[in-house]
């Protein structure tokens, strides 16, 4: 339920290939006349009465790409009798990281990734928070200890002997994902002016964090410590990971998800914020969009008015995702079929623009309504980062680098996001991606690369510059809806 089930995404859709399922008013705004007649409905929304069978499209759940880190190789790896072990783990709202650390070399042993079923109440934290305020925190909660449990005992049955010697945990995430995984109350977290319960930065028992059914018994667990409600402890072992608090030079460290926190200084200052992207980059919202999976538009080329798309896997496609969407939309404005307001030519205004066919023969396009969709997106990135420039009062020419963090940032040209103007155009060569860092950091932080704290050195250091309210964001979010 990517928009938590309030029939809004069209992203649950089923088709009934036998039995009834009754059309609701929800299923009349999503699908056409004949969409209907197809068969098909929304299933967040449907209500069975009898036995029906339905079809379900290729769905996020079945491969989500996530990022880990880089793991030793497997053949080096043997256990030492006297060295200690740990988990990393990096809790993302859409996915999950996991390392296994020897503590005393600071060898990455074997990582591994899952999706967070929390997706199944939402897709960004917005949703989840309603969620957990209508009475589904226990369900959250449950959830994602499940998700850790798993991915723990994997890392660990791989590994026979680590678990023994495994006694510390180090969990670096938002802070809406600290709050569910803690089972922290989240009415501070919805509005504006913002309390959260904690921030993290403290340290736990495995089963106060993990339930009784924790694979680790007398561990501990370590919540690294984050800034803000929206600028969480993932961040702040960014800016660790990348160096930018010990640096004399200025960057920027931009996490491009479905809200796009940035911090911008150096050393002696730092400033942080966070710009509500939405989901559209990475799929949501979009009527083809879909999450990394096989299938789903990875590369697009625009050449005289046709598109060539690449998928990933080169499976047949199915769907397009956020590396896809970026593409396109920098082909669509390179080749004039967009003009700068975002309006597509002629015919593609009614009828999309077309990218490729499914299986079933299917038109996948970009729709009129997509594009909108991606320029709100975009701009608020791009206010969110022209504010920050603006308001710290640092002159973007002492911007030496900017680092884009993130499995989104990993995978995006930043010449064609500033195509579109998602990057400034002068930083986009100063650009790198970073990866993981949020994974990084809570492997730093077993391996004694960085203490605690450092790391709440980090987070205490920093002034917040608040987006939501600003007037410099809300007219630079107008300029830079245009490509
Ligand atoms: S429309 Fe059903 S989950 Fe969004």
């Amino acid at each position: 339920m990517p928009c938590g089930g309030k029939g809004m995404c069209g992203k649950c859709r089923v088709r009934v290939v036998r039995g009834r399922l009754p059309v609701t008013p929800e299923d009349k705004r999503i699908f056409s006349e004949a969409q209907l007649a197809q068969g098909w409905r929304l299933a967040c929304k449907a209500v069975t009465r009898e036995a029906v069978e339905i079809v379900v499209p290729v769905q996020e759940q079945q491969g989500f790409s996530a990022l880990a880190a880089e793991a030793a190789d497997e053949g080096a790896l043997s256990l030492a009798a006297d060295h200690d072990y740990g988990l990393a783990v990096d809790i993302g709202t859409t996915t999950l990281a996991a390392a296994l650390v020897d503590c005393t070399d600071g060898k990455i042993l074997a990582t591994a990734t899952a999706v967070n079923s929390q997706r199944s109440f939402g897709a960004d934290v917005v949703s989840r928070i309603g969620a957990a305020c209508h009475g589904k925190g226990k369900a959250l909660q449950k959830a994602v200890r499940r998700d850790l449990t798993r991915l723990m005992k994997q890392l660990l049955k791989d590994h026979p002997g680590t678990a023994a010697r495994c006694r510390q945990m180090a969990i670096a995430a938002n802070t809406t994902m600290l709050h569910l995984l803690m089972g922290w109350p989240c009415d501070g977290l919805g509005d504006w002016p913002f309390h959260p319960v904690s921030l993290g930065g403290k340290t736990y028992r495995a089963q106060e964090v993990l339930g009784p059914q924790s694979p680790l018994a007398d561990a501990t667990v370590t919540l690294l410590p984050g800034m803000s409600t929206y600028v969480g402890a993932d961040i702040t072992a960014g800016i660790w990971q990348c160096g930018l608090a010990s640096s004399d030079d200025v960057s920027l460290f931009v996490d491009l998800g479905t809200n796009g926190e940035m911090v911008l200084g150096n050393k002696d200052q730092r400033f942080i914020a966070s710009a509500p992207a939405g989901p559209a980059l990475e799929g949501g919202k979009l009527t083809w969009g879909t999450g990394s999976v096989p299938g789903a538009i990875c590369g697009v080329r625009i050449e005289r008015g046709r598109a060539k798309v690449r998928t990933i896997d080169h499976a047949v496609p199915v769907g397009i995702c956020g590396t896809g969407i970026l593409e396109a939309m920098a082909g669509l404005v390179r080749e004039g079929l967009v003009d700068e307001t975002g309006k597509l030519v002629e015919p593609y205004f009614h009828k999309g623009f077309p990218l490729a066919s499914t299986l079933d023969y299917q038109r996948i396009t970009l729709s009129q309504q997509d594009i909108r969709e991606i320029q709100m997106a975009k701009s608020a990135i791009r206010a969110g980062i022209e504010s920050l420039i603006e308001r710290s009062g640092i002159s973007r020419q002492r911007v030496h680098q900017v680092f884009l963090a993130g499995g989104f940032g990993y995978y995006l040209d930043p010449q064609k996001a500033a195509v579109i103007g998602l990057l400034p155009a002068d930083l986009a060569e100063r650009t790198t991606a970073v990866g993981n860092t949020s994974l990084k950091g809570a492997i730093g932080l077993l391996t004694g690369a960085v203490t605690l704290e450092e790391l709440q050195a980090i987070a205490a250091g920093v002034e917040e510059i608040v987006l939501g309210n600003d007037e410099a964001f809300q007219r630079l979010y107008i300029d830079y809806l245009n490509f």
